[in-house]
């Protein structure tokens, strides 16, 4: 009866409450066909005058309260397992923003997509930076919400290798259906390796630039232009801004860059309203900045 393993714990109590629904469902229905043909009237053209039954009126509190508590019993187990989290978990902080998670181990180590190591405890850490995400593992069954101004958990043990898919379970906003991120199992030596191996720089540039820098929410790497303009080949660009309300030509160089970040309504891409971007100060350090540079140089 008693399980440790959290998705059995769910299938069973799935399957209990859907056999109890179901066996009720089947009562019922038999018990109103039985009493519309056996109690019409055209069978009792005269009522009876009933004043009550108590062994019938204690049945039908007893009985479904018993269910209750069974159905209750199973879905609090199941929650405690899910709530608790087995003390040799490794931990990992997740961060939503639109539309997109990101990862970083114990170790520093960035990523959008997550490498877990089969049969281990892994502790997700949900936060997030704009509205409220829901993250959502479906093959674990398991969803918890990335609120803003709060930290969430939930936990999970891959006993399969294989890719999982993640999803957004929470409407937030235009691009939520592709809030997608990947869990991939793999043996403890392959994540090892993983795990020890250098960070290569662009995962950093493209980890800041997606995630914690949030600016592909308003600018394409494809060339399209969003609500701010393109990525593509920016560094060395020459374009026409608007600087205290009069038009200039810059070329894009690292000042540039590092000006819009921090000051984005001092030059204004000609075409594109001021005003709209954030600054990042305060929220990137100086050498995010400096790899966010470097990384926008790759981006031709
Ligand atoms: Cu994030 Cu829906």
């Amino acid at each position: 009866m008693k399980t440790h393993n959290y998705i059995e714990s769910v299938g069973e109590t799935f399957v209990i409450i859907i056999s109890i629904s179901i066996a009720m469902l089947l009562i019922v229905t038999a018990a109103m066909i039985y009493f519309v043909i056996r109690y019409s009237r055209k069978r009792n053209p005269n009522p009876a005058y009933i004043e009550g039954n108590n062994f019938l009126e204690a049945l039908w509190t007893v009985i479904p309260t018993a269910l209750v508590m069974v159905m209750f019993y199973y879905g609090w187990t199941g929650f405690k397992i899910m709530r608790e989290v087995p003390p040799n978990a490794m931990t990992i902080k997740v961060t939503a923003r639109k539309w997109v998670w990101f990862y970083e181990y114990e170790n520093g180590r960035p990523g959008y997509t997550l490498k877990v190591p089969v049969g281990k405890p892994i502790k997700l850490l949900l936060k997030s930076l704009d509205v409220i995400h829901s993250y959502y593992i479906p093959a674990f069954y398991i969803k918890e919400d990335a609120v803003p101004g709060r930290e969430n958990y939930l936990w999970f043990q891959a006993d399969k290798l294989g890719v999982y898919d993640v999803m957004c379970a929470e409407y937030c906003g235009l691009q939520h259906s592709r809030m997608l991120s990947k869990i991939e199992v793999v043996s403890q030596e392959e994540f090892d390796k993983f795990y020890a191996s250098p960070i290569p720089p662009e995962l950093l540039g493209e980890q800041l630039v997606k995630g914690k820098g949030g600016c592909l929410s308003c600018h394409s790497i494809d060339g399209s232009p969003l609500v701010g303009p393109s990525f593509k080949g920016v560094f060395g660009r020459k374009s026409i801004v608007v600087t205290d309300g009069k038009e200039r030509e810059v070329t894009v160089n690292e000042d540039y860059i590092k000006r819009s970040m921090i000051d984005p309504n001092s030059d204004v891409v000609m075409g594109f309203p001021p005003n709209v971007m954030v600054s990042q100060k305060g929220i990137l350090t100086d050498s995010e900045i400096q790899i966010i540079i470097e990384y926008l140089k790759g981006i031709k």
